[in-house]
């Protein structure tokens, strides 16, 4: 056990709403401990739910190939939801629920402390590019402090709109040389603080 394991016991007792009722398992998150990229999705989707795991359903088997088009493998990275149980019939995760969460995401990103953070769909990326519209920023980078955020669409989104694919497939390729161009920069403590703030990678 950890840190980071000794959560999924306390997210799966998790009750602060009424999603915490009807779902069949709570989704706490998966992945290594010591990965350089997390990924933030929305909530678990039926597949999820009857699992326990995240994106284990169709547009996780497209996930997987995403994390595999850059050499590595679901093992190698981590990934979470913005809300970790069920919302009943996919509709979208109510602001209390996103709330409630929080502590949750929060706590795994610190204990993961990950390089990287990709936001996947609207929910994750409003977290962390508050007000932003999706289909202008996808693809793009920032960093604050000794993380960079970047956005994607979520990987369902290429499966009820087949025209997203090739922009979700091509934003997932871009990460590598994102992380790489950023590493530098944060090893550089000569740069000031706000300068680096303020670097737009893409
Ligand atoms: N969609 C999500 O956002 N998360 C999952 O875990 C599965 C589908």
């Amino acid at each position: 056990m950890s840190a980071l394991t000794d959560l999924y016991p306390q997210i799966q007792a998790c009750r602060r709403c009424e999603i915490g009722y009807s779902r069949t398992k709570a989704v706490p998150g998966e992945g290594s401990e010591h990965a350089e990229i997390m990924f933030i999705g929305e909530a678990p989707g039926w597949h999820e739910d009857q699992q326990g795991r995240p994106f284990v359903g169709p547009a996780g088997q497209f996930l997987d190939q995403l994390i595999a088009s850059i050499g590595l493998k679901r093992e190698q990275v981590y990934i979470a939801n913005v809300v970790k149980c069920r919302p009943p019939n996919n509709r979208e995760p109510l602001p209390t629920e996103i709330q409630n969460c929080k502590s949750w995401l929060d706590e795994q990103i610190k204990l993961v402390h990950p390089k990287m953070i990709v936001t996947l769909g609207r929910f994750s990326m409003e977290k962390y590019f508050p007000g932003k519209t999706i289909s202008k920023i996808h693809g793009t980078a920032k960093r604050e402090g000794d993380i960079i955020y970047f956005a994607m669409y979520h990987p369902a989104a290429a499966l009820h709109q087949g025209n997203l694919r090739k922009d979700i497939e091509a934003d997932m390729l871009k990460i590598p040389r994102v992380l790489a161009e950023a590493a530098p920069a944060v090893q550089e403590p000569e740069k000031p603080a706000e300068q680096q703030k303020q670097l737009n990678l893409f």
